[in-house]
């Protein structure tokens, strides 16, 4: 049973799964298929690549986890939903005592990453840092231009060297998508609404940065960046805030959780997990008809497929 003692005592969660490196033999994948919905079933089914099948799965299974562990609500009981623009919710039972409860996942390069807050809208996004699949850096950013304002452009270009240039374009992204994602717009948005001003320059693993600034329409916003590098290649931006864009304040008395990601094993991830759907055993041989990447990407995986 709930406990309402122990829901308002939430905190924020941060975690990480490396799917890249997840291997599932046949009873763990199935186990896993059993154990989200049919309808997530399926959608991750259809991926061409392992790569990207295993990357939702590890969404998914996080997104119940963190329900199940953090509510208490029993797996087999929680039933999630998408916005009309997509982004994932918990439909029911959802927990009144903590009306604003809000999560959100991203996954990209070697993991998938929730994070959630009991108070705040969230939204989360991890980028690899990586060299363009083909042509040079130069061209790479000529493609983008338009995603970014022209001091943004001037913040990442202002790095010394191709390489630290691309990983400031990708600190950016992440912190461009995470605000994206915790007001739920998508595709759509104009880009250049939104303006970063980033600090300190330089990040270094395993500290949780929130000194960066984000400008909406030119004037400064009261949300709240929480950015980190997982490792020395995987940014990621936590974007907190109030539910509604035209009132974005993050309000003075909620404090935004500085955690640091947890890296999550396996077990960890299922720790909790209840199959509710029957054993499918062609979503097995399905998995094991799929290539891992793209050929062509083997080795780089610049933008999200
Ligand atoms: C929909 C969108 C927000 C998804 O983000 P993404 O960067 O492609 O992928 P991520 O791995 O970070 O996140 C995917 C997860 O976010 C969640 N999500 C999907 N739509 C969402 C939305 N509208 N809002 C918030 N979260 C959403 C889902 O859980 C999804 O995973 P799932 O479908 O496997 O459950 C993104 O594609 C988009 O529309 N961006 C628009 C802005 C843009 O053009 N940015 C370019 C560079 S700044």
């Amino acid at each position: 049973m709930r406990s309402v003692g122990k829901l308002l005592a939430m905190e924020g969660v941060r975690w990480a799964f490396p799917c890249s490196r997840w291997a599932p033999g046949r009873p763990e994948w199935l186990l896993c298929a059993s154990c989200v919905q049919p309808e997530e079933k399926h959608r991750i089914g259809q991926f061409m690549f392992t790569r990207d099948v295993k990357a939702a799965m590890a969404g998914r299974l996080l997104m119940r986890k963190l329900i199940a562990e953090k509510l208490h609500v029993p797996w087999d009981k929680i039933r999630l939903d998408r916005t009309a623009k997509g982004k994932p919710f918990l439909a029911s039972p959802f927990p009144p005592e903590l009306p604003k409860f809000n999560f959100n996942v991203s996954h990209q390069g070697e993991y998938a990453v929730l994070a959630a807050e009991p108070e705040l809208q969230v939204g989360v996004d991890i980028m690899k840092t990586d060299l363009p699949g083909s042509g040079s850096t130069e061209e790479f950013f000529r493609l983008m231009h338009r995603q970014f304002t022209d001091r943004e452009w001037h913040s990442i270009k202002g790095m010394d060297g191709s390489w630290a240039q691309l990983d400031m374009f990708y600190r950016h992204w992440t912190l461009k998508e995470s605000f994206i994602k915790a007001i739920g717009v998508g595709l759509g948005f104009n880009l250049q609404r939104i303006e970063f001003e980033v600090s300190p320059l330089k990040m270094e693993v395993g500290k949780v940065y929130s000194e960066t600034k984000m400008y909406l329409d030119e004037e400064p916003e009261q949300w709240t960046f929480q950015e980190m590098l997982l490792d020395d290649k995987h940014h990621v931006a936590v974007a907190l805030g109030d539910t509604d864009i035209n009132t974005a304040q993050a309000s003075e008395n909620i404090k935004p959780s500085g955690l640091l990601f947890t890296i999550l094993t396996y077990e960890e991830l299922v720790a909790s997990a209840v199959p509710f759907t029957p054993e499918d055993s062609s979503y097995w041989d399905s998995f094991t008809s799929k290539q891992e990447v793209p050929q062509r990407q083997s080795s780089k995986t610049p933008l999200k497929s």
